[in-house]
């Protein structure tokens, strides 16, 4: 008998880890798979970086850290936002964590009620629905459109609204559409909530600094939005950092002290090495991280070309992130290689079996005719996926 609860029976697996297990599984067959579907640079953290966590190791950084982060970091993170974004926190307005995903974790923990909405343009992050259903929160997902380039608009939010709306989350940069708001966007969005003075807003802005065409703006930035945005961020993706698990937020600080409560519950401070790397990487200027966004500004740009070549894909043009999310529905109802493929998660295992090329199916990111396909994976990597994937489908 299943003795579990229904808060894990009734918890979906990550989608994007678990297309990278069955990947794994292929692997160890013998298969050779080319992996585009993990949301990871392909990168090793910077040199500079490193000999800040080797140094802390020498320094006998071990202790237990404070659970909001060493105030050290949270000084950075307080450069950081005023150089980035031109917002000013203070010391108690930030907390650190364990990625970004336990920032995101804690904000619906400290959040949510039973029964409060919260607002989901489609496609979102893999994890934000889950998230939200842990926190008995009910995610009300909001279908965009590839030609408004995967956005909400202020008319789809106005609609939404209900009197238990307590939330709206999303990601600028998208993953996985790779679309950036613009500031014009995000005050239509602001002043739709203008009506709405009980609506809090998370801007997770994990992918800023991999955005290229410039422009990122944060909700938080608006006077009317700063005391009713949380702003999210961390160093996994722009700092190639992802093992190190170091995510953070600014808040208005009564959220800021229910996460911080919350967190000395849960897991207490972020590892102490991780952190004291990340006062490095946060206080070197954005422009040593450069080469990397300039990689994968090469790397869309060739994507975009190959995928063009496929018939059948239609596909915005990101702007930001290392994603590109092809619209696949053509492909529905078609029969190929004596597989049927009714919908996008079908496509997604076809492209695996057949085409050994790993994606993730739209379905995990509340879209039902779109696959994501990741460029953080090598210029060869990416020629030879689209031409198996190519082959595969003619
Ligand atoms: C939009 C978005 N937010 C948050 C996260 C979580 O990042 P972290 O590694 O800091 O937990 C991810 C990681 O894939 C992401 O894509």
């Amino acid at each position: 008998m299943n003795q579990l609860s229904d808060r894990i029976n009734n918890l979906a697996t990550s989608a994007t880890l678990a297309m990278a297990a069955k990947a794994r599984e292929l692997r160890a067959e013998g298969k050779d798979i080319i992996g585009l579907s993990l949301g990871e640079p392909d990168f090793n953290t910077p040199d500079f970086i490193k000999e800040a966590a080797i140094e802390a190791i020498n320094q006998n950084y071990n202790s237990y850290t404070p659970v909001d982060g060493y105030v050290e970091l949270k000084e950075a993170i307080i450069k950081k936002f005023k150089r980035d974004n031109n917002l000013n926190y203070t010391l108690p307005q930030i907390v650190v964590s364990t990625g970004a995903k336990q920032s995101l974790a804690n904000i619906a923990a400290v959040m949510l009620n039973p029964g409060d909405e919260v607002i989901l343009p489609c496609p979102y992050w893999v994890s934000y629905s889950d998230i939200v259903k842990l926190s008995d929160g009910v995610p009300i997902e909001v279908e965009t459109s590839i030609e408004n380039d995967f956005k909400m608009t202020a008319e789809q939010l106005e609609a939404a609204i209900t009197p238990k709306t307590k939330m709206i989350w999303y990601s600028s940069p998208c993953n996985p559409s790779g679309s950036v708001y613009s500031k014009a966007e995000l005050r239509a969005l602001a002043d739709v909530l203008k009506k709405h003075p009980n609506i809090y807003v998370v801007s997770d802005e994990i992918y800023e600094h991999i955005n290229f065409k410039g422009g990122h703006f944060s909700m938080a930035e608006f006077e009317d939005m700063k005391d009713r945005t949380v702003t999210v961020n961390g160093v996994s993706k722009a700092f190639a950092m992802t093992g190190w698990r170091i995510g953070y937020i600014g808040a208005p600080d009564w959220i800021a002290r229910a996460c911080n409560k919350m967190q000395g519950q849960m897991t207490s401070g972020a590892n102490c090495i991780a952190q004291r790397a990340v006062i490095t990487a946060l206080e070197a200027d954005p422009s040593r991280i450069k080469y990397m966004v300039d990689e994968f500004k090469e790397r869309r740009k060739l994507i975009l070309n190959l995928l063009s070549e496929i018939e059948g894909f239609k596909t915005n043009e990101p702007e930001g992130a290392f994603y590109v999310f092809p619209n696949v529905s053509s492909y529905f109802g078609k029969t190929i290689k004596g597989k049927t493929i009714n919908n996008a998660t079908d496509f997604s295992l076809f492209l695996l079996e057949e085409a050994l090329v790993a994606t993730v199916t739209g379905e995990a990111f509340g879209n039902k005719d779109c696959i994501r396909i990741s460029y953080a994976a090598s210029q060869n990597e990416i020629i030879e996926a689209i031409k198996r994937i190519k082959t595969a489908l003619s």
